[in-house]
C-alpha cells in the first residue's frame, strides 16, 4: 500500500514509518516539523526508494490538496497532533487548531481526493487517537476502557482529540468516507521526546537532577511499547474492519511512582551511581490541574478480531528504552535546548 502518514517525524509516527517501510509499504511522510519533530527519527529509511518526505502543515488545506493529488495514496494514517497535556494547559489554542481544524482539513482533503478518484474500494482513513478521550477511571481493576465507553475528556488535549474522533465518525456517517479509528494507551520507547515522563526521568537521573513526580504519584497509566503500537496500527490499516474502532493497550498498569522506581532500578543496574540509588532523586511536586487518576485499556477486540498482541513485556520494554537513551545521547542532547523542554509546564490553570 502507499500510505500517507501524518506526524511521521514524531515519536509514534516515526515508528509507524520505519515499520511500514520494513513491511513493504510505500510511505509519504507529511509533517510540519514542529518543536516535537525530529527527522533523525526516520533517518534509517530516508534514502529508501519507497519513502518520500513532505513538509506541510495540516492547517494548510491547499498544501494537503496538493499532496493528495501528487501522491495518490491508497490509505491515510493520521497521527499529526499537538500531544503534550502540560502544554495544552498553558496554551490550548495550538491544540484546537492542529488537532481539530487540522483533522477537519485532513478529512476534507481525503474526501475530495477519494471522490475525484471514483471512490476506490480499498481507500481508508485511519485516525490515531488516545485513551484519554474516555476520561478518568476508578481504582477498580475490573473497570477498563472499551470501545463503547462514553467520551469524557477532561484536558484541553484530550478534548481536542475527542473532537477530532467525533469529526472522523461524522465524515464516515455523513459522506461515507471509509474510516477506522484506534484509541491507544500511553506509549514509551526509543525516540520519545524528552519532555514526556519516561525520558525526563531517565535523563534527569543521569544528570543528577530531581525526578519530578506529580502529586503523590498514585496516578495509574497503562504502558505500551511504541513498536507494539506501530505494529497494532499497521495491523488495523491492513486488516481492520471499516467503520470500526479498536482500543490498543498493553495491559500494563503502573502508578507513576511504581514506574519511576522501576526506571531507577534499571538504571542502578545499567549505570550504577557512586553511592546510593537513583530513587534517592525522586521529588514530589505540585500536581497537574485536572490530573486523571487512572487509564486502563481492554484490548479484547483487537486481540480477538485481528490477532494482535504486544511482543514485549513492560519490564523488557523499559530495559530496552533505558539502554536506548544510554546509547543515543547524540539524539536527545540537542533536543533539550528546544523551547520549554526541561521546564515545568502546565501550571497556568
Ligand atoms: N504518545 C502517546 O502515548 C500517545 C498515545 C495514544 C495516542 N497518541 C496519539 O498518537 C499521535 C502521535 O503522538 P506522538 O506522541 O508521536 O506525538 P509527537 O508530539 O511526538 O509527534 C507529533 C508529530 O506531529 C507533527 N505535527 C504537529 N502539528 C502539526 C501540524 N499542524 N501539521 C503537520 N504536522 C504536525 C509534529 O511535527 C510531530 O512530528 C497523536 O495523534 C497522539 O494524540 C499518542
Amino acid at each position: 500500500m502507499k500510505l500517507l502518514i501524518t506526524g511521521g517525524a514524531g515519536f509514534i509516527g516515526s515508528a509507524v514509518v520505519r515499520q511500514a517501510i520494513a513491511r513493504g509499504h510505500q510511505v509519504v511522510n507529511l509533517d510540519a516539523l514542529t518543536y516535537a519533530a525530529c527527522l533523525e527519527n526516520v533517518a534509517s529509511v530516508a534514502d529508501h526508494p519507497g519513502y518520500v518526505f513532505e513538509q506541510a502543515d495540516i492547517r494548510d488545506r491547499a498544501a494537503l490538496d496538493r499532496i493528495f493529488a501528487a501522491h495518490a495514496p491508497d490509505a491515510v494514517m493520521h497521527l499529526a497532533a499537538e500531544s503534550h497535556v502540560d502544554r495544552s494547559i498553558d496554551g490550548p489554542g495550538d491544540f484546537i487548531e492542529t488537532n481539530i481544524t487540522g483533522t477537519f482539513n485532513m478529512l476534507e482533503a481525503a474526501r475530495g481526493f477519494w471522490t475525484r478518484a471514483g471512490r476506490p474500494a480499498g481507500f481508508r482513513f485511519h485516525h490515531i487517537s488516545t485513551d484519554e478521550v474516555f476520561g478518568s477511571l476508578p481504582a477498580d481493576p475490573l473497570v477498563k476502557f472499551t470501545e463503547t465507553t462514553p467520551y469524557d475528556p477532561r484536558s484541553p488535549y484530550s478534548a481536542s482529540k475527542a473532537a477530532s474522533d467525533h469529526l472522523v465518525r461524522a465524515w464516515a456517517e455523513t459522506y461515507g468516507l471509509p474510516v477506522v479509528l484506534t484509541n491507544c494507551s500511553n506509549n514509551y520507547g526509543p525516540f520519545h521526546f524528552p519532555e514526556k515522563l519516561i525520558p525526563v526521568v531517565i535523563l534527569n537521573a543521569l544528570a543528577g537532577k530531581p525526578l519530578p513526580i506529580y502529586g503523590d504519584g498514585s496516578n495509574i497509566r497503562d504502558w505500551l511499547y511504541v513498536e507494539d503500537h506501530a505494529d497494532a496500527l499497521l495491523t488495523v490499516i491492513e486488516k481492520g474492519e471499516l467503520g470500526r474502532s479498536y482500543n490498543i493497550g498493553g495491559e500494563n498498569e503502573r502508578s507513576n511512582l511504581e514506574l519511576v522506581k522501576t526506571l531507577c532500578a534499571i538504571l542502578d543496574e545499567k549505570r550504577p551511581k557512586e553511592s546510593g540509588s537513583y530513587a534517592d532523586q525522586i521529588t514530589f511536586v505540585t500536581d497537574r490541574p485536572g490530573h486523571d487518576a487512572r487509564y486502563a485499556i481492554d484490548p479484547s477486540r483487537i486481540r480477538e478480531e485481528l490477532g494482535w498482541r504486544p511482543s514485549v513485556t513492560v519490564e523488557e520494554g523499559l530495559a530496552r528504552t533505558v539502554q536506548w537513551y544510554l546509547d543515543n545521547e547524540a539524539w536527545w542532547r540537542p533536543l533539550q535546548d528546544r523551547a520549554g523542554v526541561g521546564q515545568r509546564l502546565g501550571t497556568k490553570a
